[in-house]
């Protein structure tokens, strides 16, 4: 695969994940689907349209077919992974479908999905964030790019999941705005170490908490002097740190 021609190679890009499934059969980001399928299963139906966002080697997808959601689109921006996991669930999981494809360039059309998921992928986006209190600009711009995507793909009253370790007080800061026309829940899960499943809802409004978060950042980034904020590339650490 080539890189789409806005891609600004700031996070790991698609060689390091072609590289890791090249050799890794499979690795699960904050826990398999039995630790998060209680609350999954308030949130998305049986028969509902999802797409899973960064599929990854997870085994997420065919547990979720297991469990009887039938209808899963499953894309990630590395050929490696989908070559693997659609020759290793062709048999088993028949209804289910593989695509390379880059999430900030979804090509469905608009209003094709009940649930969009996604499991450390945009985690994945943040990795070279030194500051998560402070999201540089060019990161800020590819998550607003993947969410746009997923707000246009959703059907109305749809929900887009969003399976993390990042904190409310982080992860608020990029989900609850107005723009995107949905609103934000958050549930945990995780013994010890805790992980967060957000619900963020198309064609519901914004908690009065989270419209005033927005609120909040918009004065203070018109209050910054308009010299943009940079950040030098981090090293593997960060990743290495969420490597849970
Ligand atoms: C941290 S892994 C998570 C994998 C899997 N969801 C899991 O739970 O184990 C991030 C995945 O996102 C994919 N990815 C990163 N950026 C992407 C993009 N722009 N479009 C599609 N997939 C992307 C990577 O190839 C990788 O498979």
């Amino acid at each position: 695969m080539e890189y789409l021609p806005d891609h600004n190679c700031r996070y790991k890009d698609v060689g390091y994940w072609d590289e890791r499934y090249k050799t890794e059969q499979s690795f699960e980001w904050f826990g398999d689907f039995s630790k998060f399928q209680h609350l999954l299963e308030q949130h998305v139906k049986k028969e509902d349209d999802i797409l899973i966002l960064g599929c990854g080697n997870s085994s997420m997808s065919s547990d979720m077919y297991d469990a009887g959601y039938l209808s899963i689109t499953n894309i990630d921006y590395s050929s490696v992974c989908i070559d693997t996991m659609s020759a290793r669930h062709l048999a088993k999981c028949p209804g289910m479908t593989w695509h390379q494809m880059d999430a900030r360039k979804l090509s469905f059309p608009d209003a094709s999905y009940d649930v969009v998921l996604e499991k450390g992928t945009l985690d994945a986006m943040l990795v070279e964030e030194k500051d998560p209190w402070n999201v540089s600009q060019d990161t800020a711009c590819l998550i607003d790019q993947v969410l746009k995507e997923i707000c246009r793909v959703l059907k109305p009253g749809g929900r887009f999941l969003s399976v993390t370790f990042a904190q409310p007080h982080f992860r608020k800061r990029l989900y609850a705005r107005h723009d995107y026309g949905w609103s934000v829940r958050t549930c945990s899960y995780g013994d010890g170490f805790q992980y967060f499943l957000y619900v963020l809802t198309k064609g519901e409004k914004l908690s009065p908490e989270d419209a005033a978060l927005e609120r909040r950042l918009l004065e203070e980034a018109q209050a910054l002097p308009t010299e943009v904020r940079t950040q030098e590339s981090d090293t593997e650490a960060f990743l290495d740190s969420i490597d849970l």
